[in-house]
């Protein structure tokens, strides 16, 4: 299988260019923040504590998750428009700190590779430990001032400063913690987003994949 692992910090643009490169390569495209998101999702509507590490471990293993452009469904009910509220962004930290969620989401990413021909596949650690053998990493990033702009545009009920604050706290966090920390890893290639187009972004990810990946 074919892997470009796209990894970054949140705003960083990821999402818009890895839909784009998948859509302009015909490969699948997997956004594994969306699927920690149906987890918190799945864990706040049980009832549980996100912080409850037992609670949230013992939930996993039968959780039915369907990840796909289509949308996300947890356990059958619809949770796309869900996932990305301010409730389940909050909670998504914890859940993605916990290492038997973290265990079982790697497994279930790869499985799901197994099925493809070429795909991308976006989020923190792809590079560094979900595909370490992927032929093209990317490590994309945005100054905070763009990355806060981005998702201020997104959430119209927060002003700029505390989008900011709750970014560059939130980046904090996916890189201090011990578990699959968000790291450059050695090979990667740095992708800053904060002042060029979409097209000319889409354009260096397939310039760089027919220098790296293409099939001999
Ligand atoms: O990209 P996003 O904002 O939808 O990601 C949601 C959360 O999931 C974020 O706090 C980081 C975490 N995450 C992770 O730990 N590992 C991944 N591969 C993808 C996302």
């Amino acid at each position: 299988v074919y892997v470009i692992a796209m990894d970054g910090p949140a705003g960083s643009g990821k999402s818009t260019v890895a839909r784009a490169v998948a859509a302009r390569l015909g490969f699948d495209y997997l956004d594994t923040g969306a699927m920690y998101r149906a987890v918190a999702f799945a864990a706040i509507r049980r009832g549980l504590d996100p912080e409850d590490r037992d609670a949230v471990a013992a939930m996993i293993d039968d959780l039915e998750l369907d990840v796909s452009l289509a949308g996300v469904t947890v356990d059958g009910v619809d949770a796309t428009v869900e996932i990305r509220s301010p409730e389940i962004t909050r909670a998504v930290s914890p859940v993605a700190a916990n290492p038997v969620v973290r265990t079982e989401l790697t497994r279930r990413m790869r499985e799901w590779a197994t099925r493809r021909e070429g795909c991308v596949v976006e989020g923190r650690d792809i590079g560094s430990v979900v595909f370490p053998d992927a032929q093209l990493k990317l490590y994309v990033t945005a100054s905070v001032e763009v990355r806060a702009r981005r998702r201020h545009q997104e959430l119209s009920d927060m002003d700029y400063d505390e989008v900011a604050a709750a970014i560059a706290e939130r980046d904090e966090r996916d890189r201090s913690r011990s578990n699959a920390p968000l790291v450059e890893v050695d090979g990667s290639v740095q992708l800053d987003t904060s002042d060029r187009s979409v097209d000319e972004l889409v354009d260096a990810v397939i310039d760089l994949w027919s220098e790296a990946g293409e099939p001999s």
